[in-house]
């Protein structure tokens, strides 16, 4: 089975980057292929809005997200991770969704995608509770894409150094592993 991972969060060696590397150590340890993207590193431009994509399935810009639909489509399960900034996902992960909009016009928008989990970080450890009507936004988007098996976890007050003992980061992974 093959996973992709899109990291919204500009911080290296950060929590989320570091949940996308414990994911892909515990897939990969139990046979399955995991592919991580930084989206923050791809220079990915703001949709235009020109609309050409709703006739030709093809978004006009050439920049660094050619190629990553085709990647997802090629993937059985998407995990969209992302720090929450000033309550919303980080702008570089609401560009990225927004770009996706180039693959409305399909049946089958991606393609071999079968399960999609959106994960948000914040330092408020009430946090699952303040931010829910952003993972449920992101979750519609998800839904508008065709993924059926869509689920999102919002997970506060974690850092880099603690996470891997986290109850909440275990169930999360526990939960993605019974997707596999
Ligand atoms: C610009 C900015 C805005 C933030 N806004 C919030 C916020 O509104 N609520 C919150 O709980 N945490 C907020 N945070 C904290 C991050 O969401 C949190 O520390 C996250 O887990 C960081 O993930 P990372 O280490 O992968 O970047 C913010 C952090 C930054 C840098």
């Amino acid at each position: 089975m093959k996973t992709i991972i899109l990291n919204g969060s500009p911080r290296k060696n950060g929590v989320d980057s570091n949940i996308a590397s414990m994911i892909s150590e515990e897939f990969s340890a139990k046979g399955h292929t995991v592919d991580v993207l930084d989206i923050c590193r791809l220079s990915i431009n703001g949709c235009t809005g020109c609309m050409s994509c709703r006739k030709t399935g093809k978004c006009v810009q050439d920049d660094g997200m050619n190629g990553i639909i085709g990647k997802i489509r090629e993937s059985d399960m998407l995990i969209l991770i992302s720090p929450i900034y000033f309550a919303a996902e980080t702008g570089q992960m609401k560009i990225f969704t927004d770009r996706l909009t180039s693959a409305f016009t399909e049946k089958r928008p991606l393609g071999d995608v079968k399960a999609a989990s959106i994960l948000l970080t914040c330092a408020d450890p009430e946090g699952d509770k303040k931010y829910g009507s952003t993972l449920n936004r992101m979750l519609d988007e998800v839904g508008y894409l065709k993924v059926e098996d869509r689920s999102g976890v919002i997970i506060g007050g974690l850092s880099p150094d603690t996470l891997r003992d986290s109850p909440k980061v275990r169930d999360y992974l526990d939960g993605l592993i019974r997707k596999l």
